[in-house]
């Protein structure tokens, strides 16, 4: 299973890319204004610091407008992929983009059926919000569920990424449903190694560790 980090920030990127787990980067217009900081000069930093997939959202409307947004992105890095909202123009847009070997996410995706457009569409990625399901009373995770068993019935090549992911409990259920990326965010990240009983062990090792005689003798 890949991790992506659903951030803008770059501090957050640096400390993920440390710990050795993240395979790439989601960003949207919300993350990017929460960091207050211009457009280009936070992606380019994003783009140093991450060899894998970082996807920028677009923000036209229609199809046109789309892919030459798409087109400006794409040559930030080779690495960049195209954040594409989930409507008839967005599928056009993609359809356009995959044919010129420009590769996309469609994002704001809430249906299965939405789901199975994208990747008729050629999309790279779907990105599925699983939180914002959640938030409204629905089952985010069913939604992973029926995408999965849709793209395995007909083979299709397009990466579920698990999106709008709220708490360590969003990831395990990726995981076990067999998603193929979930895009986590830096404070969920940091959940996931921990354990209250990792930490009360290792409290405990050290404790008796005091009590060894001549303990030092190794260093
Ligand atoms: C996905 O790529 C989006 O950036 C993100 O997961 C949205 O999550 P939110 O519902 O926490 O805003």
């Amino acid at each position: 299973m890949k991790f992506f980090i659903d951030t803008a920030d770059v501090n957050e990127i640096k400390e993920a890319v440390e710990l050795g787990l993240i395979d790439g980067v989601t960003t949207n217009p919300t993350l990017i204004s929460k960091t207050g900081r211009p457009f280009k000069e936070v992606v380019n930093e994003i783009l140093k610091l991450v060899d894998g997939p970082v996807s920028l959202e677009v923000v036209s409307l229609d199809a046109k407008g789309m892919v030459d947004e798409a087109r400006q992105l794409a040559k930030l890095g080779e690495n960049v992929v195209i954040k594409i909202p989930m409507t008839t123009e967005g599928l056009k847009a993609v359809k356009i983009l995959s044919e010129e070997g420009i590769r996309t996410n469609v994002t704001l995706v809430f249906s299965p059926l939405q789901a199975l457009l994208a990747a008729k569409a050629g999309a790279t990625y779907v990105s599925p919000f699983v939180g914002r399901l959640d938030d409204i009373g629905h089952d985010g995770m069913e939604l992973i569920s029926q995408i999965v068993d849709i793209y395995a019935n007909y083979g299709f090549m397009t990466e579920i990424i698990v999106a709008s992911i709220r708490h360590p409990k969003h990831v395990l259920e990726a995981a076990l449903i067999g998603a193929d990326i979930a895009t986590i965010p830096f404070k969920v990240i940091t959940q996931l190694a921990k354990h209250p009983l990792t930490d009360i062990g290792i409290e405990r090792f050290l404790e008796d560790w005091a009590k060894v005689p001549d303990r030092e003798s190794i260093f």
